[in-house]
């Protein structure tokens, strides 16, 4: 368990700057997440934690002791690499228990570690086997249990779940998740998986081109995005956006949305939304999230924070879960979460309820969220 403060970090490969002053500070057993897209410096920023970089700037402190110059060795941090590395002439077993015997822990410690880990990672049959006997899956479970059988003070997890098939997948997080609230070790953790981001992390880092966009729990990040590229990679199916003038209407503000010729949809916002006052008259970008377009029911109509308005239905797309239907509103497209088995007749007009309480606006020049 530890404190983890990264100060301004930077990191360049040649010219080519690839962090930017990246400053995150972990308090004793935080969950962070990492997330971005591809080649956005998650696992650059990972290695520099590791020790495997050197960053070009900044300082690292784990439990309040600069580690920027400490030997990867010496700084007491697991990680699991996203290409992960297994020996290929020990079995699983051996693989598991190597670092553990570097570190001298006696033996009959060392085979209880590798029963638990092998136990919770469902590869207590191959312990015997060498890795290039296993498939991809179950080498990264072992990479994985060569990492938890250690009980360092810092985790780092690069994708590991990443060629998981989709059910072990799910029972990994389980597991990680339970790892966590039982050890309360700090953790940081890279991710491509929304789900996997929002259900693990105690706090997400959203990154895009070196620089972290937001940093906030996993509620903050999805519900107040700090720009429009948060809130667009944050969700799946993304959050709706589109531009819509702030109007004045009846003493709340209200937005109006008309993209070209098409037929006008209005808002009217509540007054929680009275800090638009100040884009009275002026366009900005209204971020609706899909499942909070709803079909009219009697329940939500007595909910005064529910808006009415009329759709085309242009595509209906059933996931089994839920229903996803992309609306015509106001001359853009918007997709809507609906609920299982809907159906709809495409191309026809219906009304649909939006929950305001839930929109977002963005700045047109800045992107930043307005509030
Ligand atoms: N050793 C290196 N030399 C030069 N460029 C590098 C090196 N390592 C990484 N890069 C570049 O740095 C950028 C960030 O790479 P990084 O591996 O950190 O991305 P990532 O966010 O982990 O991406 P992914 O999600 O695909 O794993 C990329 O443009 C990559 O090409
Ligand atoms: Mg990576």
């Amino acid at each position: 368990m530890a404190s983890l403060d990264l100060v301004s970090i930077q990191k360049s490969f040649g010219p080519v700057k690839i962090l930017h002053d990246v400053s995150i500070s972990l308090i004793d057993g935080e969950f962070l997440v990492l997330v971005g897209p591809s080649g956005c410096g998650k696992s650059t920023l990972m290695n520099i934690i590791a020790g495997l970089e050197e960053p070009s700037g900044g300082l690292l402190k784990l439990d309040g002791r600069d580690i920027t110059q400490v030997a990867p060795a010496a700084r007491d941090i697991s990680m699991v690499f996203q290409s992960y590395a297994l020996y290929p002439n020990m079995t699983v077993a051996q693989n598991i228990q190597f670092p553990l015997e570097m570190r001298k822990v006696d033996k009959s410690v060392r085979a209880e570690r590798v029963q638990s880990v092998a136990k919770l990672l469902q590869i207590e049959h191959l312990l015997e086997r060498k890795p290039r006997q296993l498939s991809g899956g179950q080498r990264q479970r072992v990479a994985i249990g060569r990492a938890l059988a250690r009980e360092p003070k810092l985790y780092l997890f690069d994708e590991p779940l990443s060629n998981l098939d989709a059910q072990l997948r799910l029972d990994m997080r389980t597991e990680i998740k339970k790892l966590h609230q039982r050890l309360k070790s700090t953790i940081v953790y890279v991710t491509h998986d929304q789900i996997e981001a929002m259900t693990l992390a105690t706090r997400i880092a959203v990154m895009k081109s070196g620089v972290v966009q937001q940093l906030g729990t996993p509620h903050e990040v999805y519900n107040q995005p700090a720009n429009i590229f948060v809130a667009g990679f944050m969700g799946s199916p993304r959050m709706n956006l589109a531009k819509a003038q702030v109007v004045e209407q009846g003493g709340v503000m209200a937005l109006e949305f008309q993209n070209g010729s098409a037929q006008k949809v209005t808002l009217p916002l509540a007054e929680q939304f009275n800090y638009l006052k100040r884009y009275a008259g002026q366009e900005v970008i209204a971020g609706i999230r899909p499942e909070t377009i709803n079909l009219p029911t009697s329940h939500l109509e007595h909910n005064d924070l529910q808006r009415g308005f009329t759709a085309m239905i242009e595509v209906t797309e059933p996931t089994g879960a839920d229903t996803l239907a992309l609306l015509n509103f106001g001359g853009y497209e918007f997709t809507a979460t609906l609920g299982p088995d809907v159906i709809l007749g495409v191309g026809k007009e219906l009304q649909f309820t939006v929950d305001i309480t839930k929109l977002v606006c963005f700045d047109v020049k800045s992107e930043t969220l307005i509030s």
